[in-house]
């Protein structure tokens, strides 16, 4: 979730975009730069740029020890590392071939592999591990050939596969920018004179509450005087005009009241972002930071995922996809426990680490026992160059964005993503999941993602459950098989919030003891497994019958077309229909909202619940 920049008019254009990344820093980045058009009175003009790794300060200190020329036309990039390490090198802006043509870009290029080789066949050199340097080259090239810059984004946007937002400027045209926009946020700030170009309104809104939001497949030429918008073939095109009310605070959290409620409705595109660029051109699965070869692959006979919290509760999910498409036996340990209990390792043990952060003490201490015990360490995180990934044999890299509320949406969903990912990979590498089934697979998993905004759509009929149970003081919740640890989650979301007791249970536990917690009242949520071959489902209803009789209030999330669980749900929360093993990615939502929702109606901070921290780096 790159924070962007673009500007044209009478300002110091480096002094604008500087101010506009500031304002981005909330969205967590590890790398920061700016580029500006310098004209040359007579000639062609030149691109002056700077970019370092780290925060602004580390740019502003490049830009005090060697200033940029002034400038009225620029843009600026705050980078969350997807394709490359946070380093220098991979910082935004990337240029052209020549220097003539400075661009940056948020998103993931699917095919940059492809492009990338064939630009090196032309004698093309790139210096960077990223994706973007890929575009600058062909937008650079376009320009060469005589078209003018809003052309030859159109040209190359026509070219790319995957999710982007791309702007950029030509040294011999001081007086545009021009940006693209393909599932990939970017609004344009219209002033007098002057225009702007933000990922989101908080990049300009202290110049100008006047916007325009792009829509899908759009490309943009702002001047000092003007706003052009076309689609990819050059017809022209509309955006979406509307007044900015927000104040910079709402404009952050995209005016949602917590940065958790923006991240839980971003989770459709996150979910959508962490599928992107996993197929080859032939179809097959790839993981390309995988970094383990087929043979160690094929060698694996155990694996235990290691993980803290919500993301042990990710692990917890993993068991039952990888155990049942690729047949290894797999262990889920919490980190803080593994270590001490002398876990039975070799190197045919493949040892996961789940973590949103990288950075969790428990679980790095965890994953250097398992090196010195010879086993191989898989990272599955969210924040590239973190130390547990950097002290990993492998790593597949979550695409959720930084997540900056302390309690973990996105970060969830984005893990099980990964995970289903290295159950399909190792499977389709040993051979015990045809090609077809893989494919099976992987469409309803991208069927997710608007699966997802099905349930979001419904968030009011869960919020107004939240304000009916306030004066709670304990809910329980149930689940089943894929279903028990989004029980155990939705659980942790709640105390982790709303700081209320809450208990997750495997539905089937509850007549060996938790059942006599049962009251007349009490809240129990019910994640009901699909209807489908196994006695799953049945066996739900008659954990749900035992409580209810008992006089529990059952709120029972449910498959649409259900209709056996309707006798027994004093509340029904409807689900899309998806496979046992996925449903997880749909059944978490409703718990998250029904958290975040009482903790908000309870007066509490849901960004910074008490007691807590984002990253936990210390045992
Ligand atoms: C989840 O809402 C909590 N913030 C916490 O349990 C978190 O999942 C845990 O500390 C692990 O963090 P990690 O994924 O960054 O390793």
């Amino acid at each position: 979730m790159c924070g962007i920049v673009g500007y044209v008019g009478p300002q110091q254009a480096q002094h604008v975009v500087v101010e506009g990344l500031r304002r981005l820093e909330y969205r967590g980045y590890d790398s920061a730069g700016v580029a500006l058009v310098v004209p040359d009175g007579t000639g062609p003009g030149r691109i002056a740029e700077a970019k370092k790794a780290g925060k602004l300060a580390n740019l502003e200190k490049v830009v005090a020890d060697s200033p940029l020329p002034a400038s009225h036309t620029g843009i600026g990039h705050t980078r969350w590392a997807t394709h490359g390490a946070p380093n220098d090198v991979n910082a935004h802006p990337h240029l052209g071939h020549e220097r003539r043509v400075a661009l940056v870009h948020n998103g993931i290029i699917e095919n940059f592999a492809e492009l990338r080789s064939r630009l090196e066949a032309d004698d093309h050199v790139l210096v960077s591990e990223t994706d973007t340097e890929v575009v600058a080259h062909l937008v650079e090239l376009q320009v060469q050939s005589g078209v003018d810059l809003t052309t030859a984004m159109q040209r190359v946007c026509l070219v790319l596969e995957g999710a982007f937002t791309l702007v950029a400027i030509d040294a011999h045209d001081p007086e545009r920018v021009v940006a693209a926009r393909r599932n990939s946020p970017l609004v344009v700030g219209v002033g007098e004179g002057e225009h702007f170009l933000g990922s989101d309104v908080a990049a300009f809104i202290e110049h100008t509450r006047e916007a325009l939001e792009l829509g899908q497949d759009q490309v943009v030429c702002i001047t000092r005087d003007g706003v052009e918008i076309t689609d990819f073939r050059g017809r022209p095109a509309e955006g979406r005009r509307y007044h900015v009310d927000w104040d910079l605070s709402a404009a952050e959290k995209d005016g949602h009241d917590w940065f958790m409620r923006k991240e839980i409705f971003e989770q459709p595109k996150a979910v959508a972002d962490s599928l992107l660029g996993r197929r080859t051109q032939h179809g097959l699965l790839q993981l390309d930071e995988m970094r383990l070869s087929d043979d160690e692959i094929r060698d694996i006979d155990k694996i235990i995922i290691i993980a803290c919290g919500t993301s042990f509760y990710a692990g917890m999910v993993a068991k039952y996809a990888i155990e049942h498409w690729t047949r290894i036996p797999v262990e889920v340990e919490l980190s803080s426990e593994f270590r001490y209990r002398d876990p039975i390792l070799d190197h045919s043990t493949l040892v996961v680490a789940i973590s949103q952060s990288g950075e969790t003490a428990d679980t790095l201490q965890a994953i250097r026992h398992a090196r010195t015990q010879r086993s191989r360490v898989l990272a599955i995180c969210n924040t590239n160059g973190s130390t547990i990934p950097r002290e990993s044999d492998a790593v597949i890299y979550t695409h959720a964005g930084p997540e900056i509320g302390v309690a973990s949406t996105k970060g969830f969903l984005t893990q099980l993503v990964a995970c289903y990912l290295l159950a399909l990979y190792v499977a389709q590498v040993k051979g015990t999941r045809y090609g077809d089934e893989i494919d099976q697979i992987m469409g309803q998993l991208e069927a997710i993602p608007e699966q997802i905004e099905t349930v979001l759509a419904g968030a009011q009929q869960v919020y107004d459950l939240a304000a009916e149970h306030t004066g709670a003081r304990s809910v329980l919740f149930l689940g089943r098989h894929a279903g028990y640890p989004v029980a155990l989650e939705g659980a942790l979301k709640l105390k982790e919030l709303a700081y209320l007791h809450a208990e997750g249970f495997a539905a089937g536990e509850l007549k060996h003891g938790p059942i006599a917690l049962v009251e007349e009242g009490l809240p129990v949520l019910c994640v009901v497994p699909p209807r489908g071959r196994d006695q799953l489902h049945e066996k739900m209803i008659s954990g749900i019958q035992e409580v209810r009789a008992r006089g529990a209030r059952t709120i029972c999330l449910a498959e649409e077309g259900d209709t056996k669980i309707e006798p027994y749900a004093d509340v029904l929360v409807r689900l899309p229909q998806v496979p046992v093993l996925l449903q997880p990615l749909v059944a978490t939502i409703p718990l998250q909202l029904f958290a975040c929702e009482l903790a908000t109606l309870l007066g509490h901070d849901v960004d910074q619940p008490r007691n807590l921290a984002k990253s936990v780096t210390v045992e």
